[in-house]
């Protein structure tokens, strides 16, 4: 199959990186692993920032530059963030006007917006607590209607490069077990991050095993600021449920067992997070208490949150505080890019979670991430654009690597690996020694962990597993390890990442850490 624009990745930033591609005309077709509706972005909830100042407050796009330059602690770039906010406005306008995402408005038809963390103007534009859904139906709507090509069950192994130049993909057809080579002229990864690695202990779906970005390492690609993995602090108690900042945005308080209150529940994630850890190990549960906010607020902009609390737990949030902890959330570090998605082959881009152009730096702020992904899917899918017209023909496909996906497809399929077993310990070993808090001596021995992990992969376990999930395994111990060196190289603490035998910020380490696979 041949096409000008491939899109690897049906996420917000791929969806929209595909529909600027077909609305300037060219040919384009999206590849996902499963569906297109099958991604974090649909799992997001509280909504989408865009300075609009809607709601009076004085919000400008300087005001949204500078909190989301303060919260990357010194790591974010200026350029990216920049364009970033200055586009995102317009880009939630499109969402709304031209997608017809179905945002809650205020009285004069005009979107509304809430507060969230580590800012003091309201932002946040959403609909009600389920602002993903919302956007990714709109999307999928449109990229039906524009009849981009979507090809569904495909698992993206390895880029295709030729004398430093895109030639194409391989993947996995799931349907029909097969090798499928897919080549273009310019690739926009758009795969999504990694913290669904942390299984057990994260608000991702399971299919968040950073796949682009392990593709992109073994590339030659690299990756940057891997460390640096964002715990989202209310994720609900003994399960993988995400309760949106949405909750502490209309007035949910955060107390303690004895009723206390012990943080600005509106500060930024990495700290909120940290408060709550240190309540923990005082042998305290930390609730998120709903008792006081408006009825009427729950029953319209929180009413998603009260069906599934209700049905999970058995809680009725008007009534009873709610128990949490902080699960992991988003992954700031990915492929390294320039601000417009660019990589250092050519006609290979990266966009949203997957790629990193420094827009975050240290920390993410809520509500930045589908408005990340949305602009900078667009710009990527523009530039994306204009480097196929520059291709006169497509570059030839090198075989030897498409000969080394079939081995590795022969090899894993004649080895019964227990992804089960994979994927659980990889979780318990990243939450536990690679968490939130960490330290020297466990990231060394977690290092030491994966490496062992990674040769239990060629000794036949007593279940086996489906192709697909072997493919996982293989990417998911890759990047493990990678953010686990990055995380030991980075010797002091600073937005998400935390080290308790360097719990100081260091201006030293003022700079992005570079991870490369054979690191
Ligand atoms: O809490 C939330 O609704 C998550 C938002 C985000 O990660 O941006």
């Amino acid at each position: 199959m041949q096409v000008d624009i491939l899109v690897i990745g049906s996420g917000i930033a791929g969806m929209m990186a595909a529909i600027e591609a077909k609305e300037l005309g060219s040919n384009v077709a999206i590849v996902t692993k499963k569906s297109p509706m099958a991604n974090n972005s649909f799992m997001a909830k509280g909504g989408i920032n865009a300075a609009l100042n809607n709601m009076g407050d004085g919000d400008s796009i300087e005001n949204h530059i500078q909190d989301t330059l303060k919260s990357g602690l010194g790591l974010a770039e200026e350029e990216a963030v920049r364009i970033f906010c200055e586009n995102a406005p317009q880009v939630v306008r499109d969402l709304y006007r031209k997608y017809k995402v179905p945002f809650t408005t205020l009285p004069d038809g005009r979107l509304a917006q809430r507060p969230f963390g580590g800012t003091k103007y309201k932002r946040t534009c959403f609909a009600a607590d389920a602002t993903g859904p919302a956007i990714m139906k709109a999307l999928n709507k449109t990229l039906k209607e524009l009849e981009i090509q979507t090809i569904t069950n495909h698992f993206a192994l390895n880029l295709l490069i030729n004398d430093g130049k895109v030639a194409g993909a391989t993947f996995l057809d799931e349907t029909t077990g097969e090798l499928k080579i897919i080549q273009t002229k310019a690739i926009i990864v758009a795969t999504g991050g990694y913290a669904g690695l942390y299984r057990g202990y994260t608000t991702n779906i399971t299919d968040a095993t950073g796949d682009g970005v392990a593709m992109g390492l073994r590339a030659g690609l690299e990756a940057m600021d891997l460390e640096f993995i964002q715990f989202h602090p209310t994720g609900l108690e003994g399960t993988n449920y995400l309760i949106s900042e949405a909750a502490r945005a209309e007035g949910g308080k955060l107390i303690n067992s004895d009723g206390k209150e012990f943080v600005d529940e509106l500060n930024t994630r990495d700290f909120v997070t940290r408060a709550i850890v240190k309540q923990l190990q005082r042998g305290k549960k930390v609730y998120l208490d709903l008792t006081m906010v408006d009825k009427e607020i729950i029953n319209t902009k929180l009413i998603n949150l009260k069906k599934r609390v209700k049905s999970l737990k058995g809680i009725d949030i008007a009534k009873e505080p709610i128990p949490i902890n902080p699960l992991a959330h988003y992954t700031m570090g990915g492929i390294k890019t320039d601000t417009y998605g660019f990589t250092s082959i050519e006609g290979l881009f990266y966009a949203g979670e997957a790629g990193n152009n420094g827009v975050n730096g240290a920390n993410r702020l809520g509500g930045n991430s589908l408005s990340e992904g949305a602009v900078f899917g667009k710009l990527t899918g523009y530039e994306a654009v204009k480097y196929s017209h520059r291709q006169k023909t497509f570059v030839d496909i090198p075989k030897e690597t498409v000969e080394k996906d079939k081995e590795l497809i022969e090899r894993l399929r004649n080895t019964k690996i227990d992804t089960k077993r994979v994927k659980h310990e990889i979780g318990e070993l990243l939450f536990n020694k690679v968490g939130i808090l960490r330290n020297g001596y466990a990231l060394k021995k977690a290092l030491n962990k994966l490496k062992d992990l990674k040769n239990s992969l060629n000794v036949n376990d007593e279940t086996d597993s489906n192709l697909k999930e072997k493919l996982e395994c293989v990417n998911a111990i890759d990047i493990s390890k990678a953010l686990t060196k990055a995380a030991l190289y980075r010797e002091e603490s600073r937005g998400a990442h935390f080290r308790l035998d360097f719990p100081e910020q260091d201006f030293s380490f003022n700079h992005h850490t570079i991870t490369k696979l054979e690191d």
